[in-house]
């Protein structure tokens, strides 16, 4: 694993990075991509648009593979998660007396756009996180003939939980319920196939786990709903005839593409386009095998370190993710991450604890370093 970080990746030597569930660093292949890239815009301008179209659309058949969607044509890229769920939302048609079921702890992106459809006599239902082995079970309790969509996170983002998805999506297929899925703590670290979990939709940014930049992100529709989705963001590069300007009869695109307005990122296509190579070639399956041995390396050694920390993280292996959050008894969490930071160690304060989060990447000794980091932190 510390191989790959030397070839694959630029960290400085001093930086142990641990906090690929907010935002990652880039592989070296995406650097370089941009760099080219930005050299070409300075060069040519877009003299050569038609190549990084083709680009853009490897990224898309990156994406597709990776969560097992059956074509390119139900990808599209957009803003960010939170754009791609607002567009769902925002997209349905609701009746007064209809309810959202969620799960309480959720990010605020998947919270706050469904409280907002209150405004259309929505009702919000939070189902509280009581067990872990029986939570899908409670969510889906939770639902009623009224229910017209559930939405998770196929990971929770402060606590590293894994959702067990097919499970809800059974239950929302057998009740007619839609099923919206926050996947963002997922895509490029734990496998994820749309098929088998049953999602209606799904949103997920790319710079996390698929280690490219902010601002591209991933919604996927279940194509036999596309048409469902109201449309309100217009313009020339969502229609079936983008490139003719002056038509005056036009539809929405057939394909996913419609949910596209304008101009394209395709700087960050091509960062993310090189990202996604990566993760790729190393495959899902093995990322998260090294995902799993170095998060229950973490979970081991902070255990005998520091047993006055509280795990709160689940240590059901078949709940567990990219995401290991310890509370630090009575210290502050940001306290202590501003003191890791500078002892070059990266790392969050979420869900009132310090959350660590590796990638396949990052080896036992990194883990040890950021331990002896945190015993001094504490020590001070
Ligand atoms: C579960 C989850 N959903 C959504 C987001 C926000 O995503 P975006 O910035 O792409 O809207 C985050 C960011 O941390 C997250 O953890």
């Amino acid at each position: 694993m510390g191989i790959l970080r030397n070839t694959e990746l630029l960290l400085d030597a001093d930086v142990v990075y641990l906090n690929h569930a907010a935002v990652a660093p880039w592989p070296r292949r995406a650097v370089v991509a941009v760099q080219r890239f930005a050299e070409t815009c300075g060069k040519r301008g877009a003299a050569d648009y038609p190549r990084w179209l083709e680009v853009e659309l490897r990224l898309r058949q990156r994406l597709a593979r990776l969560i097992n969607a059956r074509s390119t044509d139900d990808i599209a890229l957009v803003k960010n998660t939170s754009e791609a769920l607002s567009m769902i939302a925002y997209g349905l048609q609701w009746r007064p007396g209809d309810n959202v079921v969620i799960f309480e702890g959720e990010f605020p992106s998947n919270r706050l756009v469904w409280e907002s459809l209150t405004r259309y006599g929505v009702e919000l239902r939070e189902v509280p996180l009581r067990t872990e082995d029986r939570r899908e079970a409670e969510l889906l309790a939770r639902c009623d003939r009224h229910t017209r969509l559930v939405s998770v996170s196929s990971v929770q983002y402060a606590t590293g939980f894994r959702t067990d998805l097919q499970t809800i999506g059974e239950g929302c297929r057998r009740r007619k319920i839609l099923f919206c899925v926050d996947a963002i703590q997922s895509l490029g670290a734990v496998p994820f196939d749309v098929e088998a979990c049953g999602a209606d939709f799904v949103a997920a940014d790319g710079h996390k786990w698929m280690l490219g930049p902010e601002g591209l992100a991933l919604l996927w529709c279940r194509p036999e709903l596309r048409e469902r989705l109201q449309l309100h963001e217009l313009g020339w590069h969502m229609t079936d005839r983008p490139g003719d300007f002056e038509a005056r009869q036009w539809r929405p695109s057939a394909t996913a593409t419609r949910f596209e307005c304008g101009s394209p990122n395709l700087l960050a296509a091509h960062a993310l386009e090189a990202s996604l190579s990566l993760i790729e070639e190393i495959g899902v399956t093995q990322i998260y095998e090294n995902i799993l041995s170095i998060t229950r390396y973490i979970m081991e050694n902070a255990k005998s370190r520091f047993p006055e920390m509280e795990l709160i993280s689940p240590r059901a292996e078949d709940r567990r993710s990219g995401i290991v959050t310890l509370r630090p008894g009575d210290a502050d969490p940001e306290a202590l991450r501003r003191a890791l930071l500078g002892c070059g160690v990266v790392c969050a304060a979420r869900g009132g604890g310090l959350r660590f989060s590796p990638h396949f990447y990052n080896a036992p000794g990194e883990i040890d370093l950021a331990l002896d980091a945190l015993s001094r932190c504490r020590a001070r």
